[in-house]
Order: structure tokens, then C-alpha cells, then sequence
């Protein structure tokens, strides 16, 4: 459990960023955001697609992935994810491990791809275990787009689409 317990501090430091972070001046969120102010007429058009969460194993902890495709000429960011299911931060995965990021770029004519071993959403604190068949409900909030709500399907353990 010592890699459990080094994830809630992580997740307590990227909580504290989160909050501090709102004028957006790290180096990752300020660079693109200028990237997407240069373009500021250009709009995205966001779709959600492919949302589920494998049937987790930790009765309080679970991963979400989802795909955002932008049909748009403008860049956006996923600055942060909430749902009523429990706390929800972002993760990327480096050399197997992850660590918690404040945004995700979602590039104009492109698409952000939240999937396993990659970029993905962390569940926890979760009032109840996600099972098979159901539904979890999160809404996404974007710097551009505003909040889209998706509906993510929790799916088997091992699901996952790139291999079926
Ligand atoms: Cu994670």
C-alpha cells in the first residue's frame, strides 16, 4: 500500500495546484493557452466518445477513459473533471507510473484519447463501488468549451476497446 498512500499525497499537492493554479500561469497551461489565444475566433467543437470505467477492484478507487474529438479550428484544454460519484483528477502515465497533471490539451482537428497505460482520469473517494452495467456520470470543464457532461459505462476489469 506504500504506492497508495504516495498517490493520495500526489493527489493532495495536485488539489492545492488546482486551486492556486486558476490564473493558469504554469508552464504547460500558459504555453497553450497562448497557443489557443493566438487563434482566439477559431472554435472547437467538442464530441465525447467511448467513456468507461473498468469494474475496479478498490471499492473506493477507479479509472476512467474517454476520447474527445474536436471537428474545430481552436485548441481547447480539460482543466478539470467532477461528478457526484466521488473526486476526480487527471493522470498521465510515465515509465508506469502515474502522477497527476492540471489540464490535457485537446488540439484543434484532433482529438485528446484518455486510454490505458496513457492519459486517463483517476476516481476516488467513491461513495459507492461503480458495477458492471452502470453508469457513472461526470462533467468535463473545458477553458474554451465550458462543462460537457458524459456518461461513462463501467465495463469489465479488462476491458479494454484498442484490443477488441
Ligand atoms: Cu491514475
Amino acid at each position: 500500500m506504500r504506492r497508495r498512500g504516495a498517490l493520495i499525497a500526489a493527489i493532495a499537492v495536485a488539489g492545492s495546484l488546482a486551486l492556486a493554479g486558476c490564473g493558469g500561469d504554469t508552464d504547460t497551461s500558459s504555453k497553450s493557452q497562448a497557443k489557443a489565444e493566438s487563434k482566439s475566433d477559431a472554435k472547437p467543437e467538442l464530441k465525447i466518445s467511448g467513456g468507461f470505467v473498468p469494474e475496479p477492484a478498490m471499492a473506493d478507487m477507479a479509472a476512467g477513459f474517454l476520447t474527445v474529438t474536436n471537428a474545430g479550428a481552436g485548441a481547447d484544454q480539460l482543466t478539470s473533471v467532477t461528478s457526484d460519484i466521488g473526486e476526480v483528477t487527471m493522470h498521465s502515465t510515465k515509465d508506469q507510473s502515474m502522477k497527476p497533471v492540471k489540464s490535457f490539451d485537446v488540439p484543434a482537428n484532433g482529438a485528446l484519447k484518455l486510454e490505458r497505460g496513457g492519459n486517463h482520469l483517476m476516481l476516488q473517494k467513491l461513495k459507492h463501488k461503480p458495477k458492471l452495467g452502470e453508469k457513472v456520470s461526470v462533467e468535463l470543464h473545458f477553458a474554451k468549451s465550458g462543462t460537457v457532461k458524459a456518461e461513462l459505462d463501467v465495463k469489465a476489469a479488462n476491458h479494454n476497446p484498442k484490443t477488441q
